[in-house]
């Protein structure tokens, strides 16, 4: 049975989406453990609920970057990892962490990449005034919300939008495509070409939602 480890800072509300629908669909995994970096990340609170073991690393006990990110290696390898999950894990990560987790590191991002990497993706969406906004699963590479995409959602931009409903209608995707991108890594359908991610067999890696 395959392992996944999951790193979060806050809500956890794509984790909690994703053990949801391994729960409901009876995948052969086991969600090892979840890490914070801070011990009021709510998202703490759904996973000992469901009896998943709780970490919690505190960013602020190490000096450097360096040293937390070995911390957290430590913790992962010792759960054994095959996925590690980033859900709304607030921290850069080191390319040292990057690299040892090479290939089984994803991450979901609320825009539409290459479109707004960084932080306040809503109100830089609704700025720009484009149309069309959305979600991206993607593996992690040495750049900040870079990396091969595995599946990307898209969502209208309405009339009366503001950060906060389309932010909403940003998360109901999420929800949908995170655990999607998880099940075919679990499954092994996923292979990682140059800076493309290849499905087998073929199936639609972006979502009109
Ligand atoms: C999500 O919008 C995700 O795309 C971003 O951080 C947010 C995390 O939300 N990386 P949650 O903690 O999963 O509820």
């Amino acid at each position: 049975m395959l392992s996944i480890v999951t790193l979060i800072s806050g809500r956890g509300s794509n984790f909690e989406a994703i053990v949801k629908i391994a729960q409901k669909e009876r995948w052969p995994v086991k969600f090892t453990g979840v890490i914070a970096n801070h011990s009021a990340a709510q998202g703490l609170d759904f996973a000992r609920s469901q009896g998943i073991p709780t970490f919690v690393i505190e960013h602020r006990d190490h000096v450097t970057r360096e040293s937390f990110d070995a911390a957290l290696i430590a913790q992962i390898d010792k759960l054994g990892a095959d996925l590690v999950v980033l859900a709304g894990f607030m921290r850069i990560l080191t390319p040292h962490f990057i690299r040892h987790f090479e290939g089984r590191l994803m991450n979901i991002h609320p825009a539409l990449l290459p479109a707004f990497p960084g932080l306040h993706t809503h109100e830089r969406a609704l700025e720009a005034g484009i149309k069309e906004h959305g979600a991206t699963v993607h593996f992690v590479t040495e750049g900040v919300d870079e990396g091969p995409i595995i599946c990307q959602a898209s969502v209208p931009v309405l009339e009366g939008d503001d950060a906060g409903s389309l932010a909403a209608r940003v998360l109901a995707a999420e929800h949908q495509i995170y655990p999607r991108a998880v099940k075919w890594f679990l499954d092994g359908r996923l292979r990682i070409e140059g800076n493309q991610v290849k499905l087998q067999p073929p199936e639609s890696q972006l979502f009109k939602l």
